[in-house]
């Protein structure tokens, strides 16, 4: 069967960065792979261009929507050749043939009945571009957006997605994979185990006109996710299209879990009143982090691919992405780790094993493949080894498991590192009567770089043209190459010269790009100083720095009451001056109306925690002395009434 992979369209209210990168990474490197395996192949990715949130970033940098998704939309398509990401169509939700396929499809489950007028209230994400239901809000918010939902009112188109909860269920039910890993198909399932409410497809014209017209009111423009979601099917030229025939069945979705609900409810549900086949696969990973910590604007860590590719070389940056995350979890990414993963498993494994092998080859061989007709038969070390890393790295790869395919691929490494050791050819070398099996070693050693040359390039495309390239192989069309053949060992022809290439993987030295002033270090390192602060306080020691950093002010207590169940806490309600509620575990030595109308000092920067349930937003200060049988005891620091609350504590 054909494959026809997809990554989402995304926004163009963002610039591409790291999570942008990561999806569309694996999306190459699941095609080269299949491709390698003798698949036919469609790869797809885009730029999604209509809606409220494009036209609020557009007025914010003071141009119309047109000028601006054109401008950063072209960010995304400079942004994909610099990851060597080889895509077939970069599609744009304002393209021609798409706004015609929506309208079709919008046509069409209108005649079916599926698509119906009324009116609607509704609390709405301009982040997710989505109404929320109340079990979606934490604390009133948009989980992922921390925004409060608009409540908007308005006569509206509906699709009757309630009409196919069932079906999908079933779908799903009998397809476990359908959806993976299992832990999205559980929260999809356990989603739909509540009945669905029907998709508000519509915008009134008079509210947003950025988006495609139905083609049955003109005075509405479609929904942002009933657009982009066809998106899929507009790329391989559906309905009459030949790929669409040919890749349709093998079409494989890859998201992050933030829109797993659109890509596994919305759109199965709008494929069956459209009468199309599901499609086949939905892949969900999990997100980055940087640092431990969101990604975001407003924090500043922002990683952009550009600066790390400059920084790490490309292929150190795919490799890593796809080692480090558990597809399906989440990961967080700093500059040791990436460094970490380059001196060890690139430089020092994979670049020593390729530099010494070529190496000796030439000092021994005049850098001519030796042929193996080697006296030891029983040597197969490394052909046996080479088969098993292949069963279980092909295994993985399909499975999206990639971090368990290349760690395959580094034991094989590891074991023809070993190989070496234990063969010391440098001895060999120097007796006349082993000359034979010298051969038989260099070539082992051979044969595993040109297999492996194969299993890295769905990950490090240019690393692998550079192995080959180094082994004498470079003229071999590419269109013969596929691992179902080329996995079998003994196919490097002896006699091949290999050429000189440059060192694969150059050490980076982590002092020196801390030196450095280049910013993409900088947001993802772990900066010389935090190290010394880091140090300081092991010592007990803080710099002023540090002390600054705590912001010390006076709240008022305006009231205070018992946590349940909870018999040391108190939840006191504090002026300072903006409202604020801290918990505190003073129960034992204050009652709750002692304290009303008190001056206390509180951490006010401390970031907030829940404590039983109550959100704490702070810390009092208090002494630690003993009463007079000698029991700890807690007295408040307190100051004088006639201070202002919120005053700073200096
Ligand atoms: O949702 N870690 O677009 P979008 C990993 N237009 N991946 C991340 C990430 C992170 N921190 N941040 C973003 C949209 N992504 C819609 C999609 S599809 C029919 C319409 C990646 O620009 C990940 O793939 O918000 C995620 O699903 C996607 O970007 C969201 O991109």
């Amino acid at each position: 069967m054909a494959t026809y992979i997809t990554t989402p369209i995304y926004y163009v209210n963002a610039q591409p960065h790291l999570g942008h990168a990561y999806t569309t990474i694996v999306a190459d490197t699941y095609s080269r792979f299949s491709k390698l395996n003798g698949q036919q192949v469609r790869f797809q990715t885009g730029t999604d261009e209509h809606g409220d949130k494009i036209v609020e970033a557009a007025a914010k940098q003071h141009v119309d929507p047109r000028t601006f998704v054109d401008q950063i939309s072209q960010m995304f398509r400079d942004t994909w050749p610099s990851l060597t990401i080889a895509y077939d169509r970069f599609i744009r939700t304002t393209d021609a043939d798409h706004i015609e396929v929506v309208q079709k499809i919008l046509q069409k489950v209108h005649d079916n009945g599926d698509i119906y007028f009324s009116e609607y209230t509704g609390l709405y994400c301009t982040g997710c571009e989505r109404f929320l239901i109340e079990r979606e809000l934490e604390d009133g918010k948009c989980p992922d957006h921390q925004v409060e939902p608009k409540e908007i009112t308005e006569q509206n188109y509906f699709f009757r997605m309630s009409k196919y909860q069932q079906a999908l269920i079933d779908h799903i039910k009998n397809n476990p994979e359908f959806i993976t890993p299992e832990r999205y198909r559980n929260e999809v399932l356990s989603f739909l185990s509540v009945p669905l409410e029907d998709l508000c497809i519509s915008r009134p014209v008079s509210r947003l006109d950025w988006g495609i017209r139905l083609p049955f009111d003109e005075k509405y423009v479609t929904y942002v996710w009933f657009d982009a979601l066809i998106n899929y099917l507009t790329g391989i030229g559906y309905p009459d299209g030949e790929e669409f025939q040919t890749y349709w069945a093998g079409a494989e979705h890859l998201i992050a879990k933030d829109i797993l609900k659109p890509h596994a409810i919305y759109w199965p549900t709008m494929l069956m009143a459209a009468e199309i086949p599901l499609y086949r696969k939905l892949h969900v990973h999990g997100f980055w982090n940087v640092n431990e910590t969101k990604m975001s604007k407003s924090l500043g860590n922002v990683v952009r691919p550009a600066e790390l590719v400059k920084a790490y070389g490309v292929d150190t940056f795919r490799y890593f992405t796809l080692r480090e995350m558990s597809f399906g979890l989440d990961a967080s990414f700093n500059s040791e780790a990436i460094i970490a993963r380059n001196n060890s498993d690139l430089a020092n494994d994979l670049g020593n094993l390729f530099s010494r092998s070529v190496s000796m080859v030439e000092k021994y061989r005049d850098g001519v493949v030796p042929v193996a007709t080697g006296d030891d038969q029983s040597d197969t070390v490394l052909p046996d080894a080479a088969a098993k890393m292949l069963e279980e790295y092909r295994e993985a790869m399909a499975d999206f498991r990639f971090h368990h395919g290349l760690r395959a691929v580094w034991e094989f490494v590891s074991e023809a590192n070993r190989y070496i050791v234990k063969n010391e050819p440098w001895a060999l070398v120097k007796a006349e009567e082993k000359q034979k099996r010298l051969d038989q070693v260099l070539y082992n050693l051979l044969e595993s770089l040109r297999i492996l040359s194969l299993v890295i390039e769905p990950v490090m495309p240019q690393t692998a043209q550079a192995m080959r390239k180094g082994l004498g192989l470079e003229d071999q069309a590419d269109d013969l190459r596929t691992m179902q053949v080329d996995g079998q060992w003994g196919l490097l022809q002896p006699a091949t010269q290999l050429q000189k290439i440059e060192n694969l993987f150059p050490r980076i030295d982590q002092e020196k790009q801390e030196k450095g002033g280049d910013k993409a270090k900088k947001t993802v390192q772990t900066s010389a100083k935090e190290k010394k602060d880091t140090k300081n306080l092991a010592d007990g020691v803080i710099t002023f720095e540090q002390f600054q950093g705590v912001e010390l002010k006076v709240a008022r207590v305006v009231a205070a009451e018992p946590v349940k169940e909870a018999d040391r806490l108190l939840k006191l309600q504090l002026v300072a001056p903006e409202e604020r509620t801290v918990v505190a575990g003073i129960a034992q030595f204050y009652k709750p109306e002692e304290l009303i109308g008190r001056n206390v000092i509180i951490v006010a920067n401390l970031k907030p925690v829940k404590i039983r349930k109550v959100r704490s937003e702070g810390m009092v200060l208090a002494a630690k002395t003993t009463d007079d049988n000698n029991k700890e005891k807690l007295v408040l620091v307190t100051v004088d009434e006639q201070v202002e609350p919120g005053s700073k504590v200096a």
